[in-house]
């Protein structure tokens, strides 16, 4: 169990920026990594660094056995019922784009993939991508006056067109927003459709339980959960991963190769070609430990400080907060009314406070919204609310100094 303070394990949090100290509220872009994780891929690059699955030698038997220990530990992380049912790749996108090629074979012309109008860029373009190879329609599924997945409309889409699948988030990136998977679940499920969902906002704040979620996909990524960046996994249900067409192939997803044709090998292999991300999947492993040693109140701790950021900021009169409610998780999208997005995080950077400015790779959303960007403040398990009161500071003498 974790004792000390939990943002002194943070080597990159350490650090004055312009003479400030550095008050970083971008986790929702990437986390920061505890020493724990550093020291794990240090450890595997200057004491095991081989190839896996390919060596007789004991470098190679090591580095195997810590790569496939992690294939364990997050099939245990998030429930999933076999260890061959988690896939590494990249990140969440990858994931997503994995799933979305694999699916090639199994949809038709005309079927309809239904997509959150809410969701990052990576779980819209890959079905896209989809329908245009497969002559599928990918149609959104539109959100209510309080930002929120319309349930209502959803059905709807269900009832009257032929799905066959839904693809959405399970946290906002830009809003924070919660989206009820085992009540998607179960409503996708009764119209015969199948269930994709993005866990990158999640997987870091909730606990994601895949067979209690009952969803069929599930995608996350490693640096948004204090692990490394290029790393991440999609699950699914081992049939479906089965019939999944390989986006990669190549070396290791073999089962045999000859120049009159060659065939696959079993999961998780046949989705893996290639020699894989071996020191950031083991920084991965780190990451859960870490999380799984966090005290029992940590989590709590800081939705406290989350739902403190979005007081602060509806405290403000100057501010405009889009779909903030203490039942968001991680992220809280704003605006300084009449004043530029990326006016505001620059002049909040001179100050050391990082947030994110932008359209947040979630164009849909922002057209829901009709704004062309916004401001979002999002946090991880480090921060605290001095934090939350230094960036209200700074922002409080943004909107002096923009008057
Ligand atoms: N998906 C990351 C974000 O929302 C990069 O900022």
């Amino acid at each position: 169990m974790i004792n000390a303070p939990l943002t002194s394990l943070f080597p990159t949090l350490q650090q004055s920026l312009n003479g400030y100290p550095l008050c970083y509220l971008d986790t929702a872009a990437t986390s920061q990594k505890p020493e724990s994780v550093l020291q794990a891929m240090d450890h595997y690059y200057r004491s095991n660094n081989a190839n896996v699955h390919r060596g007789a030698h004991q470098l190679s038997a090591r580095a195997t056995t810590a790569y496939e220990a992690v294939r364990h530990k997050i099939a245990n992380f998030i429930n999933a019922p076999r260890a061959e049912e988690i896939i590494y790749t990249s990140g969440t996108t990858h994931s997503l784009n994995l799933l979305a090629q694999g699916l090639s074979g199994m949809l038709a012309n005309n079927d309809v993939i239904l997509v959150d109008s809410a969701a990052h860029h990576a779980n819209i373009v890959p079905w896209q991508e989809l329908a245009k190879r497969t002559g599928a329609k990918v149609m959104p599924i539109g959100l209510t006056p309080q930002g929120r997945l319309d349930y209502t409309e959803l059905t709807h889409l269900l009832v009257n067109h032929p799905v066959k699948l839904v693809a959405i988030s399970h946290v906002s990136n830009v809003l924070g927003t919660v989206n009820d998977i085992a009540v998607l679940a179960a409503l996708v499920h009764q119209h015969n459709a199948l269930l994709a969902v993005d866990g990158a906002q999640a997987i870091a704040h909730l606990s994601v339980d895949v067979q209690a979620l009952g969803c069929d996909f599930y995608a996350f990524s490693g640096h948004k959960m204090y692990g490394p960046t290029g790393v991440g996994v999609l699950w699914g249900h081992y049939a479906y991963l089965d019939k999944l067409q390989p986006l990669m192939t190549g070396g290791e997803m073999i089962e045999t190769v000859s120049f009159s044709g060659s065939t696959y090998g079993a999961l998780p292999n046949r989705l893996e070609a290639g020699t894989p991300p071996i020191a950031e999947v083991i920084g991965l492993g780190a990451a859960i430990d870490f999380i799984m040693a966090l005290p029992a109140t940590a989590k709590l701790q800081e939705q406290e400080v989350f739902n403190y950021l979005q007081q602060q900021l509806q405290s403000v009169p100057q501010i405009t907060l889009y779909a903030a409610h203490p039942d968001n998780t991680g992220a809280v999208a704003f605006n300084l009314k009449g004043e530029h997005h990326q006016d505001v995080g620059i002049l909040l950077d001179q100050q050391g406070i990082a947030i994110r400015c932008g359209h947040h790779c979630a164009q849909p959303l922002m057209n829901s919204l009709n704004i062309t960007g916004c401001c979002r403040a999002s946090v991880g398990i480090y921060t605290r609310r001095q934090d939350i009161d230094t960036f209200i500071t700074a922002l409080k003498g943004v909107i002096d100094l923009l008057s």
